[in-house]
């Protein structure tokens, strides 16, 4: 189609929105101009998440709409789906209903050009090396950037859908990383987040490859200002990876690590691998190497056969360790998963009603948490303005949101500040000295 005008619209995780800047560079490379709104464009692609129901239902209520727009227009009017849905039988099921005119899995994204330079359909849910080759330029109106380090997933844990929809693991070139990453600070990017389902495992799959603590020194040494990645796996997270971090101060005192729940019964009944006594471990050897670490999670609640007490273990576990933060979620019975095809759903009533008592948790340590913080001096990098009038918002060393006068930060960038005031999800700063500002003025905060 000549005369290209594309609306991107993104679900689910940040690994999708890398692959969505991915396929924008792709797209820009052959002419394509991007539009703002469904009306204005002739080509709408929507990169999808399966990990839960809701994400879902979103897509598919979004397609109803698209299938309307379609029957409306006088002109081609292209309907493309992408991403972890897409790469499943329910996604296919999906696009077949609506009238998509290009899928593609989430290991065949890079096939944009081709999937449009052809007439007709084009469907593609491979899982190809060559997506790992591209290497997108710089994102504009940001001082952050993600770099994809490792693609798809080895564990088995019986109620996610990622290891379908986005294959084995497959670790990317070191050289095509650290190039990407050369590119970003050239562009002015002061902070760069590694992305993987479990980066952990990054240079497994090939012995020429650096492990994951050597690759995050040599990213780091490029001269990266604050290097962060996500997620980790428990199992994953050796000795070496802890010393890397220690050693590494662009890295800060950050980790992300799920949990999933706090019950041996039901993290045997999840397949994760480890027992609670394990993963407590592990963060004791955490905080022992690095002292301020802030730790946040994601636990799942209700889990099929989740008794009253395994839930109590959740919560133990939770006062036991006193996350900074947790994503919690209530379990969604995903079609083609293990725990889906094997156990019964608990009511829904009694998943809400424990994802209620969960949330009280978090919120009481997460205010004591940031509590600690007040009096100290963090270093924050500014979006843009906050949903609250009169100020901005943006996030320290430490991923802490944080928010600042707008009248003592009026442009994005890094800022050092005292933290004058907490509540469970905010800290509140005043700022003592500005570090950085951004070269253009950034994308308002949404
Ligand atoms: N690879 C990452 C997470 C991938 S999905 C990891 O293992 O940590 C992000 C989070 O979604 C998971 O950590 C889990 O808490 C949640 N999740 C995955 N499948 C789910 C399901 N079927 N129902 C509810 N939450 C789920
Ligand atoms: Fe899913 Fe488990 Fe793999 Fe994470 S480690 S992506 S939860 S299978
Ligand atoms: Fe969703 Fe795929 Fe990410 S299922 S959470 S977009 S890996």
């Amino acid at each position: 189609m000549n005369d290209l005008r594309v609306k991107l619209i993104t679900y689910g995780c940040q690994m999708n929105e890398y692959d969505t800047h991915l396929v924008a560079s792709e797209l820009a490379s052959i002419g394509a101009a991007f539009v703002d709104t469904v009306e204005e464009a002739n080509f709408v692609l929507v990169n999808t998440c399966a990990v839960r129901g809701k994400p879902v239902e979103k897509v598919k209520s979004l397609l109803g709409q698209l299938r309307k727009e379609k029957e409306r227009r006088k002109e081609p009017f292209l309907i493309g789906m992408m991403g972890c849905l897409a790469s499943l039988e329910e996604g296919q099921a999906i696009a077949r209903k609506f009238g998509v005119d290009v899928l593609l899995g989430a290991g065949a994204i890079h096939k944009i050009a081709e999937a449009l330079a052809q007439t007709g359909a084009f469907w593609d849910v491979g899982f190809y090396r060559e997506i790992d080759e591209v290497v997108p330029p710089p994102p504009r109106g940001t001082l952050s950037a993600f770099v994809t380090l490792i693609r798809g997933c080895d564990h088995r844990c019986t109620y996610c859908v990622v290891p379908r929809t986005r294959g084995p693991e497959v670790s990317r070139h070191p050289d095509l990383i650290l190039r990407e990453v050369e590119q970003l600070l050239e562009a002015g990017i002061v902070e760069v987040t590694l992305l993987g389902q479990n980066v952990n495992s990054y240079g497994k799959d090939d012995p020429a490859y650096p492990d994951f603590a050597d690759l995050i020194r040599r990213v780091a040494a490029l001269g990266v200002r604050r290097l962060r990645f996500v997620t980790s796996h428990p199992m994953n997270f050796s000795d070496r990876i802890v010393e890397a971090i220690a050693e590494t101060p662009a890295v800060g005192q950050y980790v992300h690590l799920p949990v999933q729940a706090g019950s041996d019964r039901v993290l045997r009944r999840m397949a994760r691998e480890y027992r609670r006594d394990y993963y407590l471990e592990r963060v004791a050897r955490l905080r022992e190497a690095l002292p301020d670490l802030v730790l946040s999670t994601d636990i799942i609640v209700g889990f099929p056969g989740e008794t009253e007490e395994d839930f109590q273990q959740t919560l133990d576990l939770y006062d036991e360790v006193g996350f900074d933060a947790a994503y919690m979620f209530i379990y969604s019975a995903r079609p083609g998963t293990p725990s889906y095809e094997r156990f019964e759903d608990l009511p829904r009533e009694v998943k809400v009603e424990r994802l209620q008592r969960l949330i009280e948790k978090q919120k009481e340590w997460s205010l004591r948490r940031n509590q600690a913080w007040v009096g100290r001096e963090v270093e924050v990098l500014v979006r843009g303005p906050a949903k609250e009038a009169h100020w901005v918002e943006g996030h320290d060393q430490s991923n802490h949101p944080v928010l600042l006068p707008a009248s003592e930060a009026p442009v994005a960038g890094l800022y050092r500040a005292t933290v004058e005031q907490a509540t469970p999800h905010l800290l509140f700063g005043k700022v003592a000295e500005r570090l950085l500002a951004a070269p253009e003025p950034l994308e308002a905060a949404s």
